[in-house]
């Protein structure tokens, strides 16, 4: 089995991303095992917070579920042309302590998602991934891409990815890093 994990970026309830995340998870290819997470319970990053108490649970919850995939698919909305603060406020608290960034980050294969009511699916947010990514010695997968525009055309009302097309290209790109992610950690 190959182990999958999808992260959302986006913490509200009707998110696309988070749509995009559940129906990946419910279409899963032969021989994938997909995981879910999400960022809820994940506080402000504050370095006084950290020497106090130490990583926050919801942080070491987190950690562990990267720990136990194969790879990781980030599904990532876009704020202003970049990643949101949310999101990156999580890699940061899990870049911490910095000894852990081997253990959760380094030789991990990486790949990224997401979706927006724009025309450009998130490319934006996606390249300002790259460079996080790279600081933190992830290996980031980039055989197939993943941007869809017009977001709200693509699921129902109950939230549920609708879109033939987009469902298509969702399965193919999970299958194509799974298979990737699989090979590389010998399964
Ligand atoms: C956005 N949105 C947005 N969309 C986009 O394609 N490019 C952008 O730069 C931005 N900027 C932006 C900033 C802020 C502060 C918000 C709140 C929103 C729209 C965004 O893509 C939309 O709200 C999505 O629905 C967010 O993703 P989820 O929550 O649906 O997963």
């Amino acid at each position: 089995m190959v182990k999958i994990l999808g992260i959302s970026g986006s913490l509200r309830k009707a998110s696309f991303n988070t749509g995009l995340m559940k129906a990946a998870a419910a279409d899963v290819p032969e021989g994938v095992e997909f995981d879910t997470a999400t960022l809820h319970g994940i506080p402000l990053y504050d370095g006084d917070i950290e020497v106090k108490n130490g990583i926050p649970e919801a942080v070491t919850a987190l950690k562990q579920k990267i720990m136990a995939a194969d790879g990781v698919i980030l599904f990532t909305p876009e704020y202003n042309n970049s990643m949101p603060g949310v999101f990156k406020n999580a890699i940061d608290w899990l870049s911490r302590p910095s000894a852990d960034i081997a253990k959760v980050f380094r030789g991990r294969h990486f790949a990224l998602a997401g979706t927006s009511p724009g025309n450009f699916g998130t490319i934006l947010s996606q390249n300002a991934w790259l460079p996080v990514m790279r600081t933190l010695g992830a290996e980031l997968w980039s055989g197939k891409r993943l941007m869809l525009p017009r977001a709200e055309t693509l699921f129902d009302q109950d939230g549920a990815l609708s879109d033939a097309d987009a469902a298509d290209r969702l399965r193919a790109f999970v299958k194509a890093f799974a298979d990737f992610a699989g090979a590389q950690n010998g399964r």
